[in-house]
């Protein structure tokens, strides 16, 4: 066993973990802006430093393993004092909209601001000033808040498996961007949205929920109707006008975590779509024209019965879908077999 002690609560692990893990298992959350347990370390923002026992020099709490008899520090006045030092410089490269900034209320760096006190940036000099890229269909891409913490860069490489993002130039001109700074378009992304959910600040947001404040929505945690995999996520409903607006992943997904692909993240818009089909459609005189359940339902029966009585039950195929669940998988097979008669039942998983 390893035992350690952080901020003088005892703790036993079995395995060496990150002191900011360890922490975590009593309870203690330390500041981090660049850390998320799915990601390879990286410890560019050090906000998580602690101190322990018996060295002189301060620690990145995410890239140090726990080792039996630490005894360690998260919060001490020194600490504060440096790790509001740092928020300062970050926020001396950074636009300070946050009364008109879509992220509020869920950004990462204004949290950790509110919580140290840092109000305005008292280190005054030259700023970065980026074009925003709007030109893609899922996000803003705005580079004057991006805080060089890499989670973009390495969820696109590690967990994506894409690499759409880089770390590109030196020092004050260090900039994260695509191949030759090509605006994100299909050619070089999926368009799955990992990204912006890893996005610690408003550098990267999500077009669909750009007008909202995070208190202006409602989150109803639901499952995926898009395939079998069955993600968890949140449906972020417009409570004003009633309209389900975009979806936010949930960490504690038991399938996906905050992993979502392009349909899930991003499917919203079908909801209130004006071409949603919303009554059954009977083609008369060569037209699809509205009806009724009832009326649509009669229909399709006696057409059934006539065409099994006429050309037999192997006329006839069904293709099931992914989006169906599989109570109603079940019931079209067994439609297909105990009632019509045939085999000839598929699945669009298949194809
Ligand atoms: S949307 Fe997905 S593929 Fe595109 S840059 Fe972001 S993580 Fe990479
Ligand atoms: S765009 Fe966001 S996630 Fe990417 S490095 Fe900048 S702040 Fe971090
Ligand atoms: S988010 Fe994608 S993978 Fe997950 S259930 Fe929906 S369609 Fe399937
Ligand atoms: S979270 Fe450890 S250095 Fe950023």
């Amino acid at each position: 066993m390893i035992n350690i002690t952080i901020d003088g609560r005892p703790l036993s692990l079995e395995k060496p973990i990150n002191l900011l893990e360890a922490a975590k298992l009593v309870d203690i959350e330390i500041p981090h802006l660049c850390y998320n347990e799915c990601l390879s370390i990286f410890a560019g923002c050090r906000l998580c430093i602690v101190e322990i026992e018996g060295r002189n020099k301060i620690e990145t709490s995410c890239s140090v393993l726990a080792r039996d008899g630490m005894v360690i520090h998260t919060n001490t006045e020194r600490l504060r004092t440096l790790r509001r030092d740092l928020l300062d410089l970050l926020i001396s490269n950074h636009p300070t909209d946050c009364l008109t900034c879509d992220k509020v209320g869920c950004c990462d760096l204004q949290d950790l601001c509110y919580e140290y006190g840092v109000k305005n940036p008292s280190y005054i000099g030259a700023q970065t000033h980026f074009t925003i890229d709007d030109k893609n269909p899922i996000m803003i891409r705005d580079q004057d808040k991006c805080i060089k913490c890499g989670k973009c860069v390495r969820v696109c490489d590690e967990i994506q498996v894409t690499g759409t993002y880089e770390f590109v130039g030196r020092g004050f001109e260090s900039t994260v961007t695509t191949a030759f700074d090509q605006p994100i378009n299909k050619d070089i992304c999926r368009m799955c949205g990992q990204c912006i959910s890893m996005c610690p600040t408003g550098a990267l947001q999500n077009k669909q929920l750009v007008g909202y404040r995070n208190w202006d929505l409602k989150k109803v945690r639901t499952t995926c109707p898009f395939c079998g995999t069955g993600c968890n996520f949140d449906l972020n409903v417009d409570v004003k006008n009633n309209k389900v607006v975009g979806v936010t992943p949930c960490e504690d997904a038991p399938i996906n975590g905050t992993e979502l692909c392009v349909k899930g993240r991003f499917h919203t818009d079908f909801i209130s779509s004006e071409e949603r089909l919303t009554t059954p459609l009977i083609r008369k005189d060569g037209e699809l024209q509205p009806a009724s359940w009832e009326e649509a339902l009669s229909y399709t029966a006696k057409r059934m019965a006539e065409i099994k009585a006429e050309h037999g039950p192997d006329s006839f195929a069904a293709l099931s879908s992914a989006r169906c669940t599989n109570e109603d998988n079940y019931v079209l097979q067994k439609f297909m077999r105990a009632v019509i008669g045939t085999n000839s039942i598929d699945h669009c998983a298949r194809t």
